[in-house]
């Protein structure tokens, strides 16, 4: 069956790249990844590289993600960047990344914020959302990924959530977590119906649907085809393997055969 939903493959570069290396590492991508809708290619620069790249790229086959921004629009907030500050540069917005929950202390509260400024500003809210390995071991998945669901869609209306996206990842499979280990699908494919459920208890069935939710967490070539067969999962979002051209190329196109060939 074919999926309503539109397949998103995210990049998030994190704090690599300068805008002269980003810049690089760009033109060899636009060499090699096809212009087209399906997966739509998202590229989470860091924000000192935005500008560069987004005088670059051809928006039929790039667009844009910012990975962090300040919730208020402008103001005396020193070192930070609005949302408002950086639209015109990116269609996207990474909120709620378990390295801004945990590292920088981001609170659910933060979050909720971020979301409503990213669509205040038109921008598309990637929220990522999972538990840590902690709750996973206290059977506490469910209840933790309804929580920073809830909390983050707090302020987004029936008529603005078929304007996000969802990023289910757990914090345990993410590359830069100590113990990292690859989940299973068939753990994804358990989280992807619960938060598929959880949106149809808080939006209701019909509008819920509209939601695409992605898989993120030590995804690599390889293991992108496991994660992509599962029926209601519309994409990935990726760390390490998108700063090596051939995985990310790779995973490309696993995804435009997989989600193309349904
Ligand atoms: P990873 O990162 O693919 O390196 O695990 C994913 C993420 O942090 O979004």
């Amino acid at each position: 069956m074919t999926s309503p939903r539109k397949t998103y493959i995210i990049a998030n570069w994190k704090m690599n790249f300068t805008p002269g290396e980003a810049s690089l590492y760009l033109s060899r991508l636009m060499k090699r990844i096809p212009a087209g809708r399906n997966p739509q290619v998202v590229l989470a620069a860091p924000t000192v590289a935005l500008q560069t790249v987004s005088l670059q790229i051809d928006r039929r086959q790039f667009k844009l993600a910012a990975q962090n921004f300040y919730w208020r629009d402008y103001g005396a907030f020193t070192g930070e960047t609005s949302i408002s500050q950086i639209r015109g540069f990116v269609d996207y917005a990474l909120v709620g990344h378990s390295e801004r929950r945990y590292i920088f202390n981001e609170s659910q509260e933060d979050i909720a914020k971020k979301v409503a400024a990213a669509l205040r500003n038109g921008v598309t809210p990637v929220l990522c959302i999972g538990e840590t390995a902690l709750e996973r071991k206290d059977g506490e998945t469910a209840a933790a990924i309804y929580n920073q669901l809830a909390s983050g869609l707090h302020e987004v209306s029936k008529e603005d959530i078929s304007k996000v996206i969802i990023a289910y990842e757990p914090v345990w499979a993410i590359s830069s977590n100590k113990n990292a280990k690859p989940a299973k699908p068939a753990d994804i494919e358990k989280a992807q119906m619960v938060i598929r459920q959880d949106l149809q208890h808080i939006y209701g069935k019909a509008i819920a649907e509209a939601v695409p939710i992605l898989y993120g967490g030590s995804v690599s070539s390889d293991t992108a085809a496991g994660y992509l067969e599962i029926e209601g999962i519309d994409g990935l979002l990726i760390g390490g393997a998108s700063l090596i051209g051939d995985s990310f190329c790779a995973i490309v196109e696993t995804a435009k055969r997989i989600k193309n060939e349904r």
